[in-house]
This record gives structure tokens, C-alpha cells and sequence, in this order.
């Protein structure tokens, strides 16, 4: 192990190093910008000029705006994203881009209206980029708030929605307040569209179902829904293959601006605008809808359909839904004519009892016309004339209808009216004879309101199911929807429980016995216990995968210390932290509930058979220093995690790098701050003063790190014991020795790809090396590490000669 002395390399201190902080450019949004909302206020405008971020005018109140994105090159103003509607900024509102609390809309008061949400405080800039993506950077250029990430009603080119996402319709065309329908990437892999229950915000059973679910083969599961900047809008499967979702004749274009958009009546429309401001054709045309046709697409039990109650849904040309109310009918709300419809005459038991006639109604025959559900008789067989009388005879029915030799009687509310010739139904509707009609109608519409409201919010369909098709099987409705609120009712009393934070949920021992089924199926295990995978269901939401970590060291009698721990742990939150979702602490059980992350640890990934690229590591590697550096300077009290290594990073979909089981040293009994009593860490990880009697700071992390990092560069672990080359046993002092060397090319031999970017190994070679600095106060803090690795500030001359590796 030679360690040679370089002339060159002497000793700078880092602290004398320049500091430059953000990397925004001309055009970007800085802090202190805003743009207050008038008529005439100029927006935010993206580069290329092709989207604008401000204020757009409502048509239907002109003192009233809302903070929105818009194509800024097309002139009849196409809006994609838009800020909370239910309450519109009114004139002389303002948003402005503040340092510490992110994008902010107030009213002229100052009342807070609408703000960006994200943890970290230090805002750099922001951007409208070209993409129609808004983005608020902080100082470390991280993408703190996108809108890509919090989408409406749209989806742009480039933007992804991955399991979990929605885009929820507006209510109208230009009334933007959230509407009924909504477009989701489940948890299982399938995209849906469905209607949900405006009272509840529970969803009713879709009407439109991908099917990228295979029970059998999760990897042929759909994990993301994208739409690539040619107009190619697909399931992406977690092998990578494709589910296209666009109609067999689109043709790829980039000519195009393309939008894929959930519009107010329910359809999935993907649209595209010719670029070129000299083309003919200049407006937006519909190349896909999903579904195929929305009137005649599948029934569920419950819910309205697309259009409201007692309504007949057509499809018109442009594949979008007309709603028509039957003869006799009209809508309860004349300004929503995809709502309910109401008769205009009096029906039904009651009234037809205080009649001695027996002649009282009409039938009206609608062609080709069926409400599929809310049948309560069927008569089989049975001929058109006799359906016809026995529903004029039956005060109960309110629609006939007649199909192949078979009779269905209907009575209040119909769902899912629809005419189309695909439909093979005669409806027969019963309408009052002119001369019999009443001269003041009984106010209908609001008993039947009621009496919707009512059986709705018991009957809801409560869609759980991980697979779509369990949801068809409703057992005992009423039983969900009561075990749904008792459900809340458990939730609510737990959340606040001794202090911890109330989005942290509690759970007691059976639920976490139940979701793991039994302690079954085993994720790993860790330094404090085994990981177990579960499943969690909540009332409304899609049950969602998590991992149960079952400490097992944890000291007794810390009741409120576990708490307390449980606490700090909950608050922190950044995008390369694995989220904790709860706990439970019941008698002697401690677990912790987290967030379950679909590509397994940074070690199977780094040590398997399929190397991760060069690019891929260093985002990894970089994504790591950002997590560490936000436990180390962003929270309060400080974290330092003492365990860094590849086990305990996790990767998520798009293997960004997590950090796990940080915050839990206290649960272990160990005092951080003072000399340790009990050696903590990992083997080949653990930073020298371990072994000393100083005491551990936020260094340690630092060297585990650095360990970490050749690790990434190397792609192989720090301690080879089988046999091999003597001098590369210890990737820690082969590289060092590479390094003073001059053959840091050595380390990463067939990489192609790592040798064709010599600076950034070279860079990170460094950093590692720093970081592993026997003297603790050479080393560098995580956020200087952080500004070396994106080469934000130059990595000084390393001293000489190569720290030794502390065998254990
Ligand atoms: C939108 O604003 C309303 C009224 O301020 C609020 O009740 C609602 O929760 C907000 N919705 C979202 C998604 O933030
Ligand atoms: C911004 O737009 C560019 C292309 O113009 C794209 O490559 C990049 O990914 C976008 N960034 C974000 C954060 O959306
Ligand atoms: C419904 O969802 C919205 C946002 O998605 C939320 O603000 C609101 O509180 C929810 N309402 C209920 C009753 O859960
Ligand atoms: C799952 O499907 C993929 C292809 O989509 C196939 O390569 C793999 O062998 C399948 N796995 C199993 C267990 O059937
Ligand atoms: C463009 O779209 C608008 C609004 O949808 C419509 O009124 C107009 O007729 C369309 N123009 C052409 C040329 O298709």
C-alpha cells in the first residue's frame, strides 16, 4: 500500500474555497418577483416563448382570476395547469416567489389564497420551462414544487403519472372548481377513469379500465402513464414495455404541441395544435378518446353516469357526450345540463292514488334507448304490448323497457341513460296525459334529491379493490360504508395521541399483523429488526404497499423517548428520504410503518449481475449527499444517521436514491452528542472515532459516505475477502493509492462510460477521499460535499499521504 507524496498536492482549506450557489439562468424567475393579477399583467413566459405562468382573467367574473399555465403562442388561451379554483385571486392579488415559503398567492390584504408546498426553505429561483413544467428550484438546485407534480386536468409531453396520481376534470369548461371525474394510475397498475361522489370523494367503480394488471407477473404491471413529446401516450409496464392507450391511427409528430386532458364530461382526450404559425388547420384536434365511447362504456350499480340522474347521454361526432332529459323531463338545474333531469308532472304511488282513473299516463317509445341499472322486475317472457300495460298499471313504474321477449320495469332514479345504435333496447318512458297534469306541480325534485342523498351515501360503492375486479363484488355496501366510518372515527382518536404528529398514523399491533399477514413476507433485515412487507388499506384510498420495520433493540422504558423520536422522524420530509407513514408502540411492540419503495436497496443494485450506468450513479450518488445534507443542516434537532450504507439506501421508481432507518439511534439508547457507549455503524463503514473516545458528530455520516461513494464509483463493496489482488482488498486504500498515483482510471477498468467523463470521476474520487479523512476536521460538511459533486465549488488538493484503514 504505497502513499506517495505529490508536490502539487498540498493542503487548501476548504474554508477559503468561493462559494456560488445556484445555477439559474437569463430569463429565470427570481426571489422578490411577482406579477399582480390585472387584466393586462404580464405572465411568466418560458424561454422558447411556448408557456406563460400568470394571471388569466375568468370569463364569468372579470374581477377575478386564477393563477394558471397557458400555451403562450396559441391564441385562443388553452389552459394546463391551474391553482386551487374553488377560490379565484380577485383583482390586484399577488403572486409572488418568496425566499422562504415558496410561490405564495395573496389577496390585496394579504391573505394567504394559495401557496406551492415543500419542506426545505431556501428558494433560489423559478422557472417556466419549455416543457409547460413551473418549477421552484432551491439553492442547491433541486426541484423543490413542480407543477408536473401536482397536475389538474392535463398532462403535458414529458410529464409522468405514476401509481397514485389523478387528474381531476374541472366542473365546467370554464368553471375550473374540481369536477366528478377522474383519471388514476392505481397502485396495481391499471389506469382508470371513474366518477367519484362530490360529498365523499369516494370513487365509484371505473368506467374505463386499462387492464395493465397481471396478478401473476407484476412486472407486466403498468407503473407509469406517459406521454412522450411525439404524442405516443402509453401504460408504461415495469418491464418497460408499452400499453398504447393512443387510437391505432395517430401518427407520431413533433410538429405538434400535444395535450392529453381529462375534460369536464368525463373523456380522456388526447389533442394536438400544429406548431408552425403558418399551418392551416390551426385550432385543436382530438386524435384519441378514452373511452372509445363514454355513453355505452360499462355500468356500474351506483353513482349518476356522465350524465346526471333520469338523463340520456349520446355521443356526438367529436366523441363527446351530449345529455338530452327524456320526454316530459327536465333538468333540475337548467344551467347543468349534464345533471339530473326531473319530471315535470306528478308520478308515483301517491299521486296516482288520489286519482280514480286509470288512464292517467302516456307512454313515450324511445328507439335504441336503455338505462342499464335499476331494474326491480323483469318479466320473461313477455310480448311489447303486454311491458307497455304493465307498466301503465304499476304506479311504482316510471320506464318500460322492452329487448328480445324480455319486460324491465324501472322506477326512480335512472342511471345511465344512453342512446346509441349499438343499443338494442325500446325504452317506453311514462308521462302524464296533458289533460290530467296538475296545475302546481309538487316541489319533486327535492324529495328526490333527498332521497338520492341518502341511499347514495350508503350505497357508494367504496372502491378499494388492489385488482379492479374485486370492486364488481359488492358485499354488504352498507357494512363498508359503516366500517368506513368507524374507520375515521379510530384514525382521528389515534392521530392526535400523545402529541405525534396527526399525518402520522397509529396503528396497534393486530392492524400491522393483519396488513403483514402474520409477519409473512420478509424485505430485509436491518440493524434494529426485520423489515416486513404489508399492505394498508384505507377507507378511501387504494390499499397501498408498506414496509413494517419491527425493532427489536429498542431500550425499555422509553415510552415518551420512542415518541419523541417517532416525531422528529415524521417531520422530516425530502424527496431522498423514504417517507415514514406510521407506528405502533403498543406494550412491548415497536414498529414503524414506511413507504414502500419499488427498486430494493442501493447494495442489490450496486453488487448485482446488472451494473447501473455511470450516469445512474452519480444521480444516485448526488441524490444521497442531498438527503444527508437536509438530516444534517435542515432539521431541527440535527440528524446524523450513523449507519450510511448501500443496505440502507432504497431506490423508488425512477431509482432516485432514499435514505432509510435515520433518527432511530436515540431508540437504541445512544447519546449522539457524548462519547458512545456502544460501538454504532456498520463494519467498513464506521468512521475511526468510533473507536475513540470523542465524541460522534455529523462526521461520521460524512466518512460512511465517502466509503459509500467509491463504492458507487466502483460499482463493488469496500471489503473484498475472497482471496484476490492483496493491493485491492480495501477499495478505500486502492483508491487513495490509485489516486496519489495517477491511476484513478483503474478503479472503474471496463466502464466505458465512466472513463469517457475523466473530470466527474476524478471529482467524485476526490470527494470520497476527503470525506474519509481520518482528521475529522479536514473532512468536509455534506453540503460542501454536495457543491463539490455538482462542481459548484472546486474540490481542493488532497493532503497526503492516503488515511489508513481502521481494521475493526
Ligand atoms: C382549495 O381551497 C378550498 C377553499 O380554500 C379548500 O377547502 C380546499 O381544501 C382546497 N383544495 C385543495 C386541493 O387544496
Ligand atoms: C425543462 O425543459 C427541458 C427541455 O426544454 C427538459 O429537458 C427538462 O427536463 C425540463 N426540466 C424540468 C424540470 O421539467
Ligand atoms: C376531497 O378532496 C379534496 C382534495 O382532493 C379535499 O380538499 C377535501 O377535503 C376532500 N373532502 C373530503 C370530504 O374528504
Ligand atoms: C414475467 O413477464 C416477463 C415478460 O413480460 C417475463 O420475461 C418473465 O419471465 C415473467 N415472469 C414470470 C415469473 O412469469
Ligand atoms: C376551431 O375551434 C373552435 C372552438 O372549438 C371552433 O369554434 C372553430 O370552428 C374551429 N375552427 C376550425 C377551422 O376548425
Amino acid at each position: 500500500m504505497a502513499s506517495i507524496f505529490h508536490p502539487f498536492l498540498s493542503a487548501y482549506l476548504l474554508l477559503l474555497l468561493p462559494l456560488v450557489v445556484a445555477q439559474s439562468s437569463a430569463g429565470d424567475i427570481g426571489v422578490g418577483s411577482s406579477i399582480e393579477a390585472t387584466p393586462d399583467a404580464k405572465p411568466w413566459v418560458s424561454p422558447s416563448n411556448d408557456f406563460a405562468f400568470g394571471f388569466h382573467q375568468l370569463e364569468t367574473n372579470n374581477d377575478l382570476f386564477l393563477l394558471a399555465i397557458w400555451y403562450y403562442k396559441i391564441p385562443s388561451r388553452t389552459i394546463v395547469w391551474y391553482a386551487n379554483a374553488t377560490r379565484p385571486a380577485p383583482t390586484r392579488s399577488k403572486v409572488e416567489l418568496t425566499a422562504d415559503r415558496g410561490l405564495v398567492l395573496s389577496d390585496p390584504q394579504g391573505q394567504l389564497i394559495w401557496r406551492s408546498v415543500f419542506a426545505i426553505r431556501d428558494i433560489a429561483f423559478a422557472r417556466m420551462n419549455d416543457t409547460g413544467n413551473f418549477v421552484v428550484y432551491g439553492s442547491g438546485s433541486e426541484q423543490l414544487w413542480e407543477s408536473f407534480k401536482n397536475p389538474t386536468d392535463t398532462m403535458l409531453p414529458t410529464q409522468v403519472i405514476r401509481r397514485g396520481g389523478v387528474l381531476s376534470s374541472r366542473h365546467k369548461g370554464s368553471n375550473f372548481v374540481k369536477g366528478r371525474f377522474q383519471f388514476r394510475l392505481l397502485a396495481d397498475g391499471n389506469a382508470v377513469l371513474n366518477t367519484i361522489n362530490m360529498e365523499s370523494n369516494l370513487s365509484y367503480s371505473p368506467y374505463y379500465i386499462s387492464e395493465t394488471f397481471d396478478q401473476a407477473n407484476s412486472s407486466n404491471s403498468g407503473f407509469q402513464v406517459r406521454l412522450d413529446e411525439d404524442g405516443l401516450f402509453y401504460v408504461l409496464r415495469a418491464n418497460n414495455q408499452r400499453f398504447s392507450l393512443n387510437s391505432e391511427d395517430v401518427v407520431p409528430s413533433a410538429d405538434y404541441y400535444h395535450r392529453v386532458t381529462l375534460t369536464f364530461d368525463g373523456v380522456l382526450a388526447l389533442s394536438r395544435y400544429p406548431k408552425s404559425p403558418t399551418a392551416s388547420n390551426r385550432n385543436w384536434s382530438v386524435s384519441t378518446t378514452i373511452p372509445d365511447n363514454i355513453c355505452t362504456t360499462r355500468a356500474n350499480k351506483y353513482g349518476s353516469g356522465t350524465c346526471g340522474y333520469n338523463n340520456i347521454c349520446t355521443l356526438k361526432a367529436d366523441k363527446r357526450p351530449q345529455c338530452n332529459c327524456p320526454p316530459g323531463y327536465s333538468l333540475s338545474d337548467a344551467n347543468d345540463e349534464y345533471g339530473n333531469c326531473q319530471a315535470d308532472f306528478m308520478q308515483g304511488c301517491e299521486a296516482d292514488a288520489s286519482s280514480s282513473r286509470g288512464d292517467l299516463y302516456d307512454l313515450v317509445e324511445l328507439q335504441n334507448t336503455d338505462w342499464p341499472s335499476s331494474d326491480y322486475e323483469v318479466i320473461s317472457p313477455c310480448t311489447v304490448n303486454d311491458c307497455k300495460a304493465y307498466c301503465l298499471q304499476d304506479c311504482l313504474c316510471i320506464v318500460a323497457e322492452y329487448n328480445k321477449g324480455e319486460c324491465f320495469k324501472k322506477t326512480l332514479p335512472l342511471p345511465y341513460g344512453r342512446q346509441d345504435a349499438q343499443v338494442n333496447t325500446i325504452a317506453f318512458v311514462k308521462v302524464r296525459k296533458a289533460e290530467f297534469a296538475q296545475k302546481n306541480p309538487p316541489i319533486i325534485s327535492t324529495v328526490y334529491e333527498k332521497r338520492y342523498r341518502n341511499s347514495l351515501m350508503i350505497l357508494i360503492s367504496v372502491f378499494l379493490g388492489s385488482s379492479v375486479f374485486v370492486n364488481f363484488v359488492f358485499v354488504g355496501v352498507l357494512c363498508l360504508g359503516s366500517s368506513f366510518l368507524y374507520h375515521r372515527k379510530i384514525k382521528r382518536n389515534h392521530s392526535n395521541r400523545n402529541g405525534i404528529q396527526s399525518s402520522l398514523r397509529y396503528f396497534n399491533y393486530k392492524e400491522l399483523e393483519e396488513a403483514t399477514n402474520g409477519f409473512e413476507e420478509e424485505l430485509g433485515r436491518g440493524s434494529f429488526g426485520i423489515v416486513y412487507k404489508g399492505i394498508i388499506k384505507t377507507g378511501s384510498e387504494d390499499p397501498t404497499q408498506v414496509a413494517v420495520k419491527k425493532l427489536d433493540r429498542v431500550v425499555q422504558d422509553m415510552d415518551k423517548e420512542f415518541r419523541t423520536e417517532v416525531n422528529v422522524i415524521a417531520q422530516t420530509h425530502h424527496r431522498n428520504l423514504v417517507k415514514l407513514l406510521g407506528y405502533c408502540d403498543e406494550g412491548q411492540s415497536r414498529m414503524l410503518v414506511y413507504e414502500c419503495l419499488s427498486n430494493g436497496t442501493l447494495a442489490s443494485f450496486l453488487f448485482g449481475d446488472l451494473k447501473p450506468s455511470w450516469n445512474q450513479r452519480t444521480q444516485i450518488a448526488m441524490g444521497i449527499a442531498r438527503g444527508l445534507c437536509y438530516l444534517h443542516e435542515e432539521c431541527s434537532p440535527q440528524i446524523i444517521h450513523c449507519d450510511i450504507k448501500p443496505q440502507n439506501i432504497l431506490l423508488d421508481d425512477y431509482y432516485d436514491a432514499r435514505i432509510s432507518d435515520f433518527g432511530l439511534s436515540k431508540l437504541l439508547g445512544i447519546d449522539q452528542s457524548c462519547t458512545n457507549t456502544a460501538i454504532r455503524g456498520t463494519k467498513g463503514y464506521v468512521a475511526p472515532e468510533w473507536f475513540k473516545t470523542v465524541p460522534v458528530t455529523v462526521k461520521v455520516d460524512v466518512y460512511s459516505f465517502g466509503v459509500l461513494l467509491l463504492e458507487i464509483v466502483c460499482c463493488r463493496r469496500n471489503v473484498l475477502m475472497d482471496g484476490g489482488e492483496e493491493e485491492k482488498a480495501i477499495l478505500t486504500d486502492w483508491a487513495c493509492d490509485c489516486f496519489s498515483e495517477g491511476t484513478v482510471d483503474a478503479l472503474v477498468e471496463n466502464d466505458a462510460e465512466a472513463l469517457g467523463d475523466k473530470m466527474k470521476l476524478e471529482r467524485f474520487v476526490m470527494v470520497a477521499l476527503w470525506c474519509i479523512q481520518e482528521d475529522i476536521s479536514l473532512r468536509p460538511s455534506m453540503k460542501k460535499v454536495l457543491l463539490m459533486l455538482e462542481e459548484i465549488i472546486m474540490v481542493p488538493a488532497l493532503p497526503l499521504p492516503c488515511p489508513s484503514y481502521i481494521s475493526a
